[in-house]
């Protein structure tokens, strides 16, 4: 009995019942002709500093990226999202924006900036720029004005507050990098507030003057010929207006500023401004960085009368985390917890909507280090989530060294280190008990330096990234992973990102079809199908280092598109093995 239902249930997942007046609606969205451009395309990730040094200095640049164009249109790549590469004086490496019209000498001048927008384009790949507008650096002529000068132009540019009566900040919340959200200024005489750093001050976006010159900015780079925006920390613009004290966690001694300020209700007529300001009418696209928006608001912020193209929200990279982003507070997660997470944002973006997939970004560690069971053979479990990555539904954001399988570092001293946060998370763990050896293993699993480390191109010094040092130590196993040697070997992490794309290409029911999920209880497999008119692909990843079953059914009749081992077998994934299924299902039209 048990079995017949299982294979009703089944039956109904796999084949869709007869067209209603609104699927019908519906299925236009699953014809990929319908789609825009950057639905149909992978986004690359760059973090400038990391990718590729042509001058010897230690620090990636500009026309490192643009010597690597073909590299990346190989992988099917159609946008480029470049973390900030505006002058800046580098205390987070970037997002700590100067001028935001002028291009960091680091990294090159305008004129390589124009090159390399040209050479992408010619190459059918957009550059999208990030936006940082929750901040600015203390370093910005704006603040230098507005701290300098309560009459000045700028005074309220930023989020300035008189001292409490005893002398103390205005009030007790806590910013994301550790220690109070506000700093005082001796100039000013007052504290002004920062999410972030004391070195990346707040603006003030109550400011219509502030709001335009964000606007003002955005359409500098569009003339430019960039395609879009990825926008920074957004959900932290808009401030509360009582400023009250919030609850204090214990293991900072602040009320944590996102507790406080994500999502402040009248976010979003802001945010409709700047979609009116700055994309309405042009053909780019947009991705809010939202952590703090939950999958059942996504509605608002993606989709037709949303105010972004996309966010990455971020549940899903959440699940080890028992507190907040407090690193040394984690939980052991069962994969049914990730699943769940990814299936809530794709059925809240299904009907109206798109969503950015991702597992890495310069923020977060290493994804086969995030997402596989300790010691699991990192080459089929970097394929495994490459398959989720570029078969789920939405748009593949594809972090550099993502396509060679890159993991995490194993420094054992904190001086290693370069990340703010790090440092900042270190001394909490240590302040929490945690001895330097149990401190310094929780940075090797969260450091976002994990992320950061030089791109490995080749077995030469340095692996390939610079003639000079490297500002943040290679990985040791550059000699195995790296994109030269991976290119040569059809049994790579890279060779098979290159298989993915040209599934995709070949497959469009893999960009444009719906999805449904399967066997959503199973604690070793992630299976879903995307679905279009005719067609069905049936994807199934194991997640264990066992070989696994399930139902057969799932693919009777079903053709083997792509599979991570060889002599794949209906009903069984070897360890880690990740398959991709189709068949013809017009019959029941
Ligand atoms: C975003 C960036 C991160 C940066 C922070 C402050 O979260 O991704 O790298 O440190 O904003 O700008």
């Amino acid at each position: 009995m048990k079995k017949i239902l299982r294979n009703m249930l089944l039956a109904a997942c796999l084949f869709s019942l007869p067209l209603s007046a609104s699927a019908a609606a519906k299925d236009e969205a699953k014809d990929v002709n319908n789609l825009k451009w950057w639905q149909k395309t992978v986004v690359y990730e760059a973090y400038p500093n990391s990718f590729l040094d042509t001058v010897g200095n230690g620090i990636g640049d500009l026309n490192g990226i643009t010597a690597k164009l073909d590299y990346l249109q190989k992988l099917g790549v159609g946008a480029i999202w470049l973390t900030p590469i505006y002058t800046s004086p580098m205390g987070d490496n970037g997002y700590d924006v100067a001028d935001y019209c002028a291009i960091n000498p680091l990294y090159g001048t305008m004129d390589d900036m124009e090159n390399l927008i040209k050479e992408a384009d010619k190459r059918g790949i957009k550059i999208v720029m990030d936006l940082v507008v929750n901040h600015t650096s203390e370093e910005s002529q704006w603040f230098k004005e507005s701290s300098s000068d309560k009459d000045s132009e700028f005074s309220d540019w930023y989020i300035w507050r008189d001292a409490a009566p005893d002398g103390k900040e205005p009030n007790n919340w806590g910013s994301i990098f550790g220690g109070s959200a506000w700093t005082w200024s001796e100039k000013r005489q007052q504290y002004y507030l920062h999410t972030f750093a004391p070195f990346q001050p707040d603006l003030n976006w109550e400011n219509p003057k502030v709001r335009k010159a964000i606007y003002d900015v955005a359409n500098f780079w569009l003339d430019k010929g960039v395609g879009g925006f990825r926008i920074d920390a957004v959900p932290y613009i808009k401030k509360p207006a009582s400023f009250a004290n919030g609850t204090i966690d214990k293991a900072t001694g602040f009320a944590p500023i996102h507790n406080e300020t994500a999502n402040t209700p009248g976010i979003l007529d802001y945010l409709h401004e700047f979609k009116q300001e700055v994309e309405e009418g042009k053909d780019i696209f947009t991705v809010g960085e939202a952590n703090g928006v939950a999958a059942d608001q996504l509605h608002q912020w993606v989709g037709k009368n949303g105010v972004f193209d996309m966010i990455f929200e971020f549940s899903h990279v959440n699940v080890k985390f028992a507190d907040g982003e407090v690193w040394h507070k984690t939980k052991a997660w069962k994969l049914t917890e990730l699943k769940q997470a990814i299936a809530a944002s794709q059925a809240n973006t299904a009907s109206d909507g798109w969503y950015p997939i991702f597992f890495e970004n310069h923020d977060q560690p290493r994804s086969v280090n995030n997402f596989l069971h300790e010691g699991a053979d990192t080459v089929q479990g970097a394929k495994a989530l490459g398959m989720l990555l570029m078969t789920l539904r939405g748009t593949p954001f594809l972090y550099q060294g993502e396509e060679l399988g890159m993991s995490n570092v194993s420094w054992t001293s904190i001086k290693d280190f370069n990340d703010l946060s790090t440092h900042n998370q270190y001394k909490l763990a240590l302040d929490n008990g945690h001895g330097h050896e149990g401190a310094i293993k929780i940075m090797q699993k969260h450091s976002r330096d994990n992320a950061r480390t030089p791109m490995q191109w080749n077995t030469e010094a340095q692996a390939g990234f610079t003639t000079g040092k490297p500002w943040l130590a290679v990985n040791d196993n550059y000699m195995l992973v790296n994109a030269e040697a991976e290119a040569a070997d059809p049994g790579s992490v890279l060779s098979w990102y290159h298989k993915l794309h040209a599934l995709r290409k070949a497959n469009p029911v893999l960009i444009a079809g719906d999805y449904q999920e399967l066997l959503a209880d199973n604690e070793a497999i992630f299976a879903y199908t995307r679905n279009d008119e005719n067609t069905q692909a049936i994807v199934l990843i194991n997640f264990t280092g066992d070989t696994v079953s399930y139902p057969k059914e799932l693919v009777t009749d079903a053709k083997l598109l792509l599979s991570s081992c060889d002599g794949t077998k209906r009903g069984k994934l070897r360890p880690y093995e990740a398959v991709c299924w189709t068949k013809n299902i017009s019959r029941r039209s």
